[in-house]
């Protein structure tokens, strides 16, 4: 599977221009097309990066990593994901990093998505949908989230975010329209963000194989 991932991940080098400050999703599909980054830093201008974790590989490298808010609008961003539906629709935050990987999406023109074939649904849901929450919120909105969905929201104990918050994942989901589903949970008080990317899908979908496939 590991070779599936590094396919799709060097793949994406063919997305990044001369002079670009590429935005930098994380996790162990992202970790290739860093590696992939770094043997041509000198084209590019610095990322900015979605978690800790890929700043830190990214500056062993080499590679500046710019705050996203001197960085402004990003021509590109490159992401994996734990689940890609036909429309390009997401479950992210397997990795913990769901809220800068979605403000990151949101400031990019262009969002490549790097994933393996085991990744791909018809559906959404079968992988538990990560929720970011404020610490105090956790019960609130595990219980709102239960009456919303019917989904099973499981604490998951012991993880931090970047961010300083908790991460709900949440089981036996059918998410058959996922944009309001994300929009929905969106509004309960106490949600940082919801690991779904509907509102803002991918733009392009990289299969990782032997070509990988470009969707
Ligand atoms: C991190 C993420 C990752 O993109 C997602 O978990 C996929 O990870 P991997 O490439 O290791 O399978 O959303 O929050």
């Amino acid at each position: 599977m590991s070779e599936a991932k590094r396919l799709a991940g060097e793949k994406a080098i063919d997305y990044v221009e001369d002079g670009m400050i590429v935005g930098v999703g994380t996790g162990s599909t992202v970790a290739y097309f860093i590696e992939a980054l770094g043997r041509i830093k000198g084209r590019i201008a610095g990322a900015v990066s979605s978690s800790e974790q890929s700043t830190k590989r990214l500056k062993e490298l080499g590679i500046e990593v710019l705050d996203a808010n001197a960085a402004g609008p990003l021509k590109l961003y490159v992401d994996g994901a734990d689940e890609c539906d036909p429309h390009k629709r997401l479950i992210k935050g397997g990795g913990a990093a769901l809220t800068r990987e979605k403000i990151i999406a949101e400031a990019s023109e262009t969002f490549v998505c790097i994933i393996d074939p085991a990744k791909q649904v018809p559906v959404l849901g079968r992988f538990p949908l990560p929720v970011e929450v404020i610490p105090m919120a956790r019960s609130l909105v595990a219980r709102r989230i239960l009456a919303l969905t019917g989904g099973q929201p499981v604490w998951r104990d012991g993880v931090v975010t970047d961010n300083g918050n908790w991460i709900l994942d949440v089981h036996n989901l059918s998410i058959t329209d996922p944009v309001a589903m994300e929009t929905e949970l969106n509004q309960i008080p106490g949600v940082v963000s919801v690991g779904l990317f509907a509102r803002r899908p991918a733009d392009i979908v990289i299969v990782g194989g032997e070509p990988p496939k470009v969707l």
